[in-house]
């Protein structure tokens, strides 16, 4: 089911304008794939593709309509579909007391979320027509630990993780994986807001081909509904979940 060549691929990778999504997005084309860049910030994604030979084309992930024109346009520019990057992704900008901001957290969740569901809704279609392909969430550590920051993205975080793990067993054996990667800090706009803290704490910050390097890994594998670390210093792996209790009977 992994990918051992990219000549002949095509792939969309939305939040794809900059960060993680650029990233994957030139690696790709470096290794012979399609590209189509899917985003909100035209300019950057303009920029972006031009620079790596890929395409751009705008699409807020929060607007289903939008991502299944994103596929559409893919689709009709390189005739086919195989690996649907469901990456872009916002950090929410308040919290649940007095700074509250019922649009703020209506955002971070149907961008983070909705954005997900949409993508794979949006891809499944195009995917079964080549006979299977891949599809990829970029969840965070954040989808695997709890920090005591930005509990909304936490909570979407794990949220993709949860679709991604009952998605990859739902459709193990279809030809379709569904994969997550889950970064820890990585050198991008989104760390902005907590780059004081990352200082002050000495905290290691990944360099985007890390997060790239780990993306990779996942799509030259064989893996399903797996959720893939990526930190500072150590190879990254599936994290291993631990196995809830199943039901005690006495005998
Ligand atoms: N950088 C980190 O520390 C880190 C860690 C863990 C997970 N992540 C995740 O990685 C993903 C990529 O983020 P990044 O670090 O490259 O940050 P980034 O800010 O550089 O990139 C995010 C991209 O998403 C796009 N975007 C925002 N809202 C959108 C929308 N409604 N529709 C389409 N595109 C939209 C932005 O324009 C931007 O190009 C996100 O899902 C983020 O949560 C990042």
């Amino acid at each position: 089911m992994g990918f051992d060549k990219f000549e002949g691929r095509v792939a969309l990778v939305t939040g794809g304008s900059n960060g993680i999504g650029a990233g994957v997005g030139e690696r790709l084309r470096s290794r012979g794939a399609s590209v189509v860049l899917a985003d909100v910030d035209d300019a950057a994604g303009a920029a972006v593709a031009e620079r790596i030979g890929a395409s751009f084309v705008h699409c807020d992930v929060r607007d289903l309509g939008e991502v299944e024109h994103a596929v559409e346009t893919t689709v009709a520019r390189h005739g086919g579909l195989d690996l649907m990057f469901c990456n872009a992704g916002v950090t929410t900008g308040c919290g649940l007391g007095d700074d509250f901001d019922l649009a703020s957290y209506r955002r971070a969740m149907a961008v983070n979320f909705d954005g997900v569901v949409f993508g794979v809704h949006a891809a499944l279609g195009a995917l079964r027509e080549r006979g299977g392909g891949q599809i990829v969430a970029t969840a965070s550590m954040a989808g695997i630990v709890a920090p005591a920051m930005d509990a909304v993205y936490v909570a979407n975080k794990h949220a993709v993780v949860g679709l991604v793990r009952s998605l990859g067993a739902e459709y193990a054996g279809s030809g379709i994986s569904v994969n997550a990667l889950c970064p820890s800090f990585a050198e991008t706009n989104i760390i902005e807001g907590i780059r004081p803290f990352l200082e002050e704490t000495h905290f290691p910050i990944l360099d985007v081909a890390d997060v790239v390097d780990a993306f990779f890994r996942i799509v030259e594998g064989d893996g399903t509904g797996e959720c893939w670390y990526v930190i500072p210093g150590r190879q990254s792996e599936p994290f291993r979940f631990r196995n809830a209790p199943g039901p005690r009977v006495d005998a």
